[in-house]
């Protein structure tokens, strides 16, 4: 079935379905103003976007909430139209902190369930309501968390998964791709050490091409293949602009040439836990 702006959901092996285009929410609480996360999700959904993926972590949970639920009570969207997805913070991975965790971002979101709810990322901080626990030399306070559930998956013209794609595709999993734009390169967790992606010659005469922009580019590269993204954004030209992706398509041809641009370089490296013992990016996926 062809996406539409109205209709771009995929279905997931279980009987639901996933909107194909989401909004990330997840901007440095210091860098960022009060209400913006709020104004920009409320604007998201008049624009049409239907999944907004968002965390307790990202301490602007209530925002998205009060959001959502000021859309619903507009009449504009009904609770089951919106996708929402949460996250388990790594401080919380021990089974019996997990229930009243997801308990909490319903009350901080005021909504009775989540759509998805996944593991934030795949190494385990020590167990407590210390976010960021570490010694008293400074030193991160891991866990051994035993994981073999499965993650988020940062996808994107310069780490294009491959090989991760064709497993998935062949045990009929979906796969959303965070960082779809390359990330707000933060150095903190961020490999910079590459040029941005959004300035990719290709991605940039492809743009031209089809009058879309780089970033317009690199989002229909990837639901050209069926893969959920996230990007985000709180500026409400590019919340706009992020949508705009199901009114061209991308040839066979070119869907090759931004394959071929890959690297294989993960940007969200997590350079400042790679002493985890489960720290899991050295490894092939
Ligand atoms: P902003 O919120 O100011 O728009 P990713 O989703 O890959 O993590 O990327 C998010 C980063 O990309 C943010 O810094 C966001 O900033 C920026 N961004 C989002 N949409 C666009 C766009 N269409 N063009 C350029 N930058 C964008």
């Amino acid at each position: 079935m062809d996406l539409t702006a109205a209709n771009h959901r995929i279905p997931l092996s279980d009987g639901n379905s996933i909107p194909i285009i989401g909004l990330g929410t997840y901007s440095e609480p210091k860098l960022t103003s009060k209400g913006s996360c709020k104004t920009s999700v409320k604007m998201a959904i008049d624009v049409g976007y239907r999944h907004i993926d968002g965390a307790y972590i990202y301490r602007n949970e209530d925002e998205v909430g009060e959001a959502i639920r000021e859309k619903i009570a507009e009449g504009r969207v009904k609770r089951e139209d919106i996708f929402y997805c949460g996250k388990l913070w790594a401080t919380h991975f021990e089974p019996e902190r997990v229930r009243p965790y997801l308990e909490k971002t319903l009350k901080t979101l005021q909504l009775d369930y989540v759509d998805l709810y996944i593991i934030e990322m795949p190494m385990a901080l020590k167990p407590g309501d210390e976010f960021y626990p570490r010694d008293k030399y400074g030193n991160w306070l891991y866990h051994n968390s035993n994981l073999c559930a499965t993650w988020e998956v940062e996808c994107h013209p310069y780490f294009t998964q491959r090989k991760l794609l064709e497993f998935c595709q062949q045990h009929d999993i979906v796969i959303v791709a965070y960082s779809p734009l390359g990330t707000s390169r933060n150095p903190l967790w961020v490999n910079v050490s590459f040029p941005p992606l959004l300035k990719d010659e290709l991605l940039n005469s492809l743009g031209e091409k089809y009058n879309k922009t780089a970033a317009q580019v690199a989002l229909r590269f990837n639901i050209q293949r069926r893969i959920v993204v996230i990007p985000k954004s709180f500026n409400p030209k590019r919340i706009k602009e992020n949508f705009q992706i199901f009114d061209f398509s991308l040839t066979e041809e070119e869907m090759k040439s931004i394959e071929a641009l890959n690297k294989n370089v993960r940007l969200v490296d997590l350079l400042l836990w790679s002493d985890h013992p489960e720290y899991p990016f050295h490894d092939e996926y």
